[in-house]
């Protein structure tokens, strides 16, 4: 899959609060992911901002609602209204997450881990697969989640899990190294036996991001530089995977913009450099 997509290089959750810093510093910016659910229901106007920042940026949408996970029917009218923002991006590809965010009758709002059996592997991929009648293209990508309690009763691990929903549905991969490393400290597990079990030749892009310390667990707050371990998860998925593109997600508590400027400086390093034209 990913063979025929771009190399972005390294890039940054676009956030308004960020809007200045991101304008005037373009060039150290490869990319930007938006959130599409911030825009599916959003003024026209707020869009025509978004969609100016195209010509200077690759906007690559990055969805929290989708939610593949329910069991039941993915809603008709956000997919409709998904379609018409990827396609206004012109995003390479679009993402969500392996996750729900609503059950059939309840907005649960948050990003909450499916459970790993049979019955809801079947449920998430009627959902993928819907997804893509609706949006055949550019790829989907799925991205692992961060949890905060073993879950009970799964007839498959997680990792067996994330294999067989993008086999099964020929979906990309975008692996969260911060999420995967916050899941084995907190859950008590190996971080590269779980990377080295999912498939890694279908990561497309890696988000990268800090958490901080709550109550004695790790929590995903995307507040906080990325640490070394999480760097050294990178390095190991860039030395075993096709990554177009790596994301730094930082949400609140910002240092200087320079920081965050050096994070990227850092992601871009880890990627093999772009191919010379006529090369
Ligand atoms: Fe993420």
């Amino acid at each position: 899959m990913s063979k025929a997509l771009p190399r972005l290089g390294a890039g940054l959750g676009y956030r308004t609060a960020l809007h200045q810093d991101i304008v005037a510093n373009a060039d150290r910016i490869d990319f930007l992911e938006v959130i599409s659910d911030q825009y599916l229901y959003a003024p026209p106007e707020k869009l025509l901002r978004l969609l100016e920042l195209g010509d200077a940026f690759p906007l690559i949408p990055h969805g929290v609602g989708l939610s593949v996970g329910t069991a039941a029917p993915l809603d008709g009218e956000y997919l409709d209204r998904l379609a018409q923002f990827v396609e206004a991006t012109r995003g390479h590809w679009f993402s969500d997450h392996l996750s729900f965010t609503k059950t059939p009758d309840v907005d649960v709002e948050q990003l909450t881990p499916v459970w790993f059996t049979q019955e809801s592997l079947e449920a998430v991929c009627r959902n993928v697969r819907q997804l893509r009648a609706r949006i055949p293209e550019p790829p989907f990508l799925l991205e692992n989640v961060t949890y905060y309690f073993p879950i009970p009763d799964n007839d498959l691990s997680e990792a067996e899990f994330i294999t067989r929903v993008l086999e099964e549905t020929d979906t990309g991969l975008l692996i969260d190294v911060n999420n995967v490393w916050i899941n084995s400290v907190n859950l008590g597990f190996d971080p590269y036996e779980f990377l080295n079990s999912i498939p890694l030749e279908r990561v497309v892009q890696m988000h990268i991001a800090g958490g901080v310390e709550l109550a004695g667990m790790l929590v995903d707050t995307h507040s906080s530089a990325v640490n070394e371990q999480v760097w050294a998860l990178a390095a190991h998925v860039v030395e075993r995977a096709p990554v177009k593109a790596i994301l730094l997600e930082w949400d609140s508590d910002w240092p200087e913009f320079a920081e965050l400027l050096d994070h990227l400086d850092r992601a871009r390093d880890l990627l093999p450099a772009p191919a010379k034209a006529g090369s």
